[in-house]
């Protein structure tokens, strides 16, 4: 056995284990499927090191940039103390109204909230708030604009913060330089910034599972 197959076998034996999901997040993926929204959220193994960075990171407050159906967001949330905050973008209107409901099945509506509009709309008005600085920034959303978020998301966070990048790897597409799709070079400005930047140390790691081949990049924010 190889490839696909055994990465599936292989997260189902350490997400039975380890990462064992409960009816409000199979409820979240259920009502997500139904209501037609495409199923590209975190597996439950992500989920759960999201909420493990979460948890190591001290997390008071997360900002998360792509809602989709909130699952990631309920893995997310749960890592937060009950006067914790976390604040997801949403573009679809759509998508914001089932994670909406799945977080309040989840409990989390005292936590967590969906904000709907392009990202790049909502990150200037969520800083003309001050908000508390970010614990801890997820970026999940269109690619093409990853550079642009990992900007926002420093601007928007304080020393010792984390920033996490879902997708950088997708099937190795990273690699091509020559790329002209949006989402690559968004991802590879997102990348030469956080090497670039006096104030990001950061690395990327590439995963196989559920979601095939893809990867994380992860960056602190120095001080
Ligand atoms: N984090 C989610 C998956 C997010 S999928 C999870 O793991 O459960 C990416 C989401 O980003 C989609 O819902 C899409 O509508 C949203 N999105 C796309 N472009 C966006 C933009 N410009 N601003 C905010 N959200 C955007
Ligand atoms: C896609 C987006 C994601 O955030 C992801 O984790 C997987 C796929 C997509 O747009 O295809
Ligand atoms: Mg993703």
């Amino acid at each position: 056995m190889s490839g696909q197959q055994l990465w599936d076998d292989v997260d189902d034996y350490f997400i039975s284990n380890l990462s064992p999901d409960d009816e409000a997040l199979r409820a979240a993926l259920r009502e997500s499927e139904s209501a037609g929204l495409p199923a590209i959220a975190v597996t439950a193994a992500q989920g759960k090191l999201l909420q493990l960075l979460a948890q190591v990171q001290g997390a008071r407050t997360v900002l998360e940039i792509g809602t989709l159906g909130g699952y990631s967001t309920i893995w997310l949330a749960r890592a937060l103390p009950e006067d914790g905050r976390l604040v997801s973008l949403e573009y679809s209107a759509r998508h914001a109204e089932v994670a909406t409901r799945n977080i309040a099945r989840a409990g989390l509506e005292r936590i967590a909230e969906v904000r709907v509009g392009p990202a790049l709309e909502s990150l200037p008005k969520l800083a003309d708030e001050n908000p508390a600085p970010f614990d801890l920034v997820f970026i999940d959303a269109d690619k093409a604009n990853n550079g642009h978020y990992v900007e926002w998301a420093l601007r928007l966070t304080r020393a010792g913060s984390l920033i996490v990048l879902d997708n950088v790897v997708r099937g190795g597409r990273v690699a091509d330089a020559d790329s002209t799709e949006p989402d690559v070079v968004g991802t590879r400005t997102a990348i030469e910034l956080i090497a670039s930047h006096p104030r990001l140390s950061g690395t990327a790691i590439q995963t196989v599972g559920a979601k095939g081949y893809d990867g994380f990049a992860l960056a602190r924010v120095l001080g």
